[in-house]
């Protein structure tokens, strides 16, 4: 049998949720200790009528996401440990020597330091062990693909689309499959582009490229997504890495971005200039995630919707901008005891709502 303990790729400490209490083995919402989400935002007279809500897809469409990422990534609101080990029964092995990289690598950072997640990236480009492991993280990816579904939906791109830090490609693949447009996946780890390169084989409309930030394309891309990859990268890289974004992005086109980083102040006021001088400008943001993991508790993250072309800078009260919407929606919908526990998630109370 597997057993349960991996710990890295799961979000550590973006936006943690208190519960109040539990309710026949439902957890049962109490208050977001930080958090984001949506505010309405005017840009232009065409968009003063613009709502947060409107950029989620519909719920077809997010149990859809949910569906392939269970079904073919075998991601599910807990990992089906015996499914995993039927399919990939060489993932046990993996373990340990997965658990074993990592104390190596958290021991060789030091208390705070800077862990290289690298050897830790190329383990979990085995399927199972990602199967196992991202299970975790699993409202995330869904949320985010079904965020990124919506903004190519809301404002009609059909130009290319980047997902920066694919990693095996589970998002890129999910784009792939439920849009028409060229996605291209771009990771620097080997192991996991050529997985992803096998688990998307026959997707005529998905690429891979091993590349990392700071990377030149001749293309410029409507989308560009970047969900959970500037927080394992050092800060003192993330200017330039920010300037590269801007540079992958189609004059009028978005960067979705998520990372722990975006709402700590400090850390908007450092890179200030960068997102100026990249001119992403902000124009909205929501939250990703809600009730997943393993234990299952309820966490939340900030993604940030940036436009090419814009100089409005991200906001500094970014947490406090989304706490509201938390409070006004999802509190009420995830304590809903109708609510399947594996659709506690933000993409699923949009899609609800939206409708
Ligand atoms: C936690 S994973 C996120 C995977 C995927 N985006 C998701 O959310 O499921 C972070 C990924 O970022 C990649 N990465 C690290 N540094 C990078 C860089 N400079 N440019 C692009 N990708 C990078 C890592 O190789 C890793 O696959």
């Amino acid at each position: 049998m597997l057993k349960f303990g991996l710990t890295s790729c799961e979000r550590t400490g973006a936006i943690r949720l208190s519960m109040a209490d539990t309710c026949h083995g439902q957890a049962k919402w109490a208050k977001a200790a930080i958090s984001t989400g949506s505010s309405w935002t005017a840009r232009t007279e065409v968009e003063m009528q613009f709502e947060t809500a409107a950029l989620w897809p519909d719920v077809e469409t997010v149990r859809s996401i949910d569906g392939i990422l269970r079904d073919q990534w075998l991601l599910d609101f807990q990992p089906d440990v015996g499914l995993i080990s039927v399919k990939f029964p060489d993932t046990e092995g993996l373990l340990q020597r997965y658990d074993e990289a990592h104390a190596r690598a958290a021991q060789k950072a030091g208390p705070g330091g800077d862990v290289d997640e690298r050897e830790l990236f190329r383990l979990l480009a085995h399927p199972g062990l990602f199967a196992f492991a991202a299970s975790a993280r699993r409202h995330y990816i869904l949320d985010g693909v079904a965020l990124a579904i919506g903004v190519l939906r809301r404002f009609q791109l059909a130009g290319p689309v980047l997902d920066v830090g694919c990693h095996i490609g589970a998002s890129t693949n999910v784009l792939g499959k439920l849009t028409s447009s060229r996605i291209v996946g771009l990771d620097p780890v080997g192991a996991a582009i050529d997985s992803a390169r096998k688990m998307s084989s026959g997707l005529p409309n998905v690429e891979f490229v091993r590349a990392m930030l700071p990377w030149k394309s001749e293309t410029h891309f409507d989308l560009v997504f970047c969900q959970d990859v500037l927080h394992h990268v050092p800060q003192t890289s993330h200017p330039k890495l920010i300037a590269s974004l801007g540079e992958l992005v189609r004059e009028g086109g978005f960067l979705l971005l998520s990372a722990i980083d975006v709402i700590d102040p400090a850390w908007l006021e450092r890179n200030r200039t960068t997102f100026q001088q990249a001119r992403l400008g902000y124009f909205d943001c929501d939250v990703l995630g809600g009730y997943g993991g393993n234990p299952a508790t309820f966490l939340g993250a900030t993604a940030v919707l940036l436009r090419k072309g814009d100089n409005t800078p991200i906001p500094d009260d970014l947490a406090s901008i989304s706490t509201r919407e938390w409070d006004a929606h999802f509190k009420d919908y995830a304590n809903d005891p109708k609510t399947p526990a594996r659709e506690k998630t933000q993409a699923f109370e949009r899609a609800t709502r939206a409708r």
